[in-house]
């Protein structure tokens, strides 16, 4: 890898807008793939509370900044602060990328989806016609579903705990992903077993199993219960979007049925590299260089 590049007085900067934004991974793979790109740019992870936004936004485009990414809790309320929108982030609901414009203002789009289907297109190039359950109807299963719609799935089912955020979820996508179905998920549901016994994909975008440093045993929990695990057929891919611990509770359950995996490490890197193409214009970026960045950060 090259020397990360010197801060000087021609730096621009580049970074990611979120509250909290402290534990952010994106300035670690970011800032090893500028000094690899030999370009004199810092990535910074800038803390912004919602009530800022507007002006923070608008700083950081008078300071002539690059590019933004944007996550939680602003993915949503940044697409009013765009001057434009690509018809995907319309789409899915959700900015989490910024690219400045020429003459002034800020283009919204989302390279989240393309980070989620990237792994998915290399495990299987043809996933046209198949059936897919997304666990967790929150703020990532959008670009999930998304990405499913792109892919061809016939049947997409989704499972979330709140039947009103639930059916709220499928009312706004049935425009455009008349194949997505409602699948209430309360206790130990038949109708859950039922499906996840007929996929092709499981997608797991809650955050069940996800550990962090302040609740490393988080890593024992698995959004399915033994009987579901048990439900899935073996030759199925499992897809849990979260990326650490690497592999989760899921992840190891569904390996020893026989299951294929995919964890979340690979839509982080293929987002960001997504994201760097279109700050910096150019089509290669050293998504190898990002990868092993994380690599060496992730426990
Ligand atoms: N790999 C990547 O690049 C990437 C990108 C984005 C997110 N992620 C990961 O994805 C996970 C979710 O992120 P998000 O932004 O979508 O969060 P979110 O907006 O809070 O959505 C989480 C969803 O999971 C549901 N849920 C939470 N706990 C549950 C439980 N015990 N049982 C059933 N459902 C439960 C929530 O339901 P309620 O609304 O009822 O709580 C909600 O529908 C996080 O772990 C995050 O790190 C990874």
């Amino acid at each position: 890898m090259n020397a990360p590049t010197l801060i000087s007085g021609s730096t621009a900067i580049v970074g990611v807008l979120g509250d909290p934004v402290r534990h952010s991974l994106s300035p670690v793979m970011q800032n090893a793939a500028l000094a690899a790109m030999g370009l004199d740019w810092v990535f910074l992870a800038l803390p912004t509370p919602a009530d800022q936004l507007p002006a923070v936004v608008s700083a950081l485009e008078a300071m002539g900044c690059r590019g933004l990414n944007v996550t939680i809790p602003h993915k949503h309320n940044v697409a009013s602060l765009c001057r434009s929108l690509s018809p995907l982030a319309q789409r899915v609901g959700a900015v989490n990328v910024l690219v400045p414009l020429e003459g002034g203002g800020w283009h919204g789009t989302n390279t989240d989806v393309e980070g989620f289907c990237a792994p998915l297109r290399r495990h299987n190039s043809d996933w046209a016609g198949k059936r897919a359950v997304v666990l967790g109807c929150g703020g990532s299963a959008r670009a999930v579903v998304a990405g499913l719609v792109e892919l061809g799935f016939a049947s997409i089912q989704l499972a979330g705990r709140r039947s009103e955020a639930l059916g709220r979820f499928v009312s706004d996508c049935q425009s455009w992903a008349p194949q997505l179905q409602a699948l209430p998920w309360s206790g130990s549901s038949l109708e859950l077993a039922d499906a996840l016994a007929q996929a092709d994909l499981v997608v797991n975008t809650t955050p069940v199993g996800m550990a962090s440093a302040s609740n490393p045993a988080a890593a024992g929990a698995c959004p399915l219960t033994q009987a579901e695990v048990a439900a899935l057929r073996p030759d199925a891919c499992v897809y849990d979007i979260i990326y650490t611990p690497r592999p989760t509770q899921l992840l190891q359950q569904a390996a020893s049925r026989g299951c294929r995996s995919l964890d979340g490490l690979e839509m982080l890197v293929e987002q960001g590299a997504a994201a760097l193409r279109l700050w910096s214009g150019q089509p290669e970026v050293p998504v190898a260089v990002m990868r092993q960045a994380l690599l060496e950060h992730l426990p």
